[in-house]
């Protein structure tokens, strides 16, 4: 069959973060949820995914925790092509029941946090441009498949994840009863705040302190070649057992390297810091935390309260 103008145009330009025609098409009809269309991977995207693997290989090595050293042997991410999410899946799904789920572009808050709490990871299929490999302010699929999917074959830490959903669920229900409109926008967007700064300084940013040292499991550093060992190495960097009390009230900028970092003993530490996040949200005290970033996107705030309001 001949192929139209348009079918060339969108194989030409790949799957490029920002100027993917394929991801435009998707979300010009309203669908978050999509297929992996590897035939579209231009030479110059699995370029890009090598040379991100290549480089970043060696620190891995060095600074990431052996769970996650593990998952990547487990998952045998290739060197030289980005990996289809399906063959991914069925090594993933039979170990912790997880498996990666495709998106067109940005999950609201309460969808994320609900996707994990059925084991699905949205997960980005765009890959950024061969001249950005070192930063990108959006996740693109060596974030979420290299950074991300490999924590996902560790049992405790699939089960902190899920709990950590949980906690979306148990927000709604706490606020579900909250008649004064205001009051019930204004303590969800606290307790969504206090949820992702958790998310932030744990699944994105967090470190963990074993008998051999500190090695990094955040996600947002996995995937850095640059700031994995900045954040193991640089005197600049401030390093701490993890407290609830401050995780929750610490801002955090997105756009630059970390100065300050939290870290857990184990993954079952980390499944009882999101049970104590769900205890304190129940008590209350996620309902005032302090203001700054992340700033709550409108997107968060209503994706929860609607979630609410189907259950009314
Ligand atoms: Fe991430």
């Amino acid at each position: 069959m001949p192929r139209t103008a348009g079918t060339t145009e969108t194989s030409s330009r790949g799957l490029t973060t920002g100027s993917a025609p394929f991801i435009e098409q998707a979300r010009s009809r309203g669908e978050l949820f999509i297929e992996q269309p590897c035939h579209l991977y231009s030479q110059a995207n699995h370029d890009s995914w090598r040379l991100l693997h290549e480089r970043i290989r060696p620190r891995w090595e060095r600074y990431a925790n052996r769970h996650f050293l593990k998952g990547i042997e487990t998952l045998q991410l290739p060197y030289d092509q980005i990996p289809g999410l399906d063959r991914i899946n069925r090594i993933l799904r039979p170990m912790t029941g997880f498996q990666a789920k495709g998106v067109s572009g940005y999950v609201p808050a309460f969808l994320f946090f609900d996707c994990l709490r059925r084991r699905e990871f949205p997960t980005t299929i765009t890959i950024r441009p061969a001249d950005q490999l070192d930063y990108l302010s959006e996740p693109d699929i060596f974030h979420d498949v290299a950074g991300h999917v490999p924590m996902h074959t560790e049992t405790a830490f699939a089960e902190a994840l899920v709990r950590f959903g949980d906690c979306a669920h148990t927000a709604v229900e706490i606020t579900g009863s909250i008649r004064d409109e205001q009051e019930r926008a204004r303590r969800l967007t606290s307790i969504i705040r206090a949820m992702s700064r958790f998310f932030w300084f744990t699944v994105e940013f967090g470190l963990m302190r074993g008998p051999r040292g500190i090695y990094a499991y955040g996600s947002g550093l996995l995937s850095s070649y640059g700031e994995l060992e900045h954040a193991l190495e640089s005197s600049q960097v401030g390093r701490y057992p993890i407290q609830m009390e401050w995780v929750i009230n610490q801002a955090f900028e997105i756009d630059h390297y970390q100065p300050l970092l939290f870290s857990v003993d184990s993954f079952d530490h980390l499944f009882d810091l999101v049970e104590q996040l769900e205890r304190w949200m129940r008590d209350g005290r996620l309902n005032n935390v302090a203001p700054g970033e992340p700033h709550i996107d409108e997107r968060d705030l209503r994706s929860f309260l609607e979630a609410g309001d189907f259950g009314r």
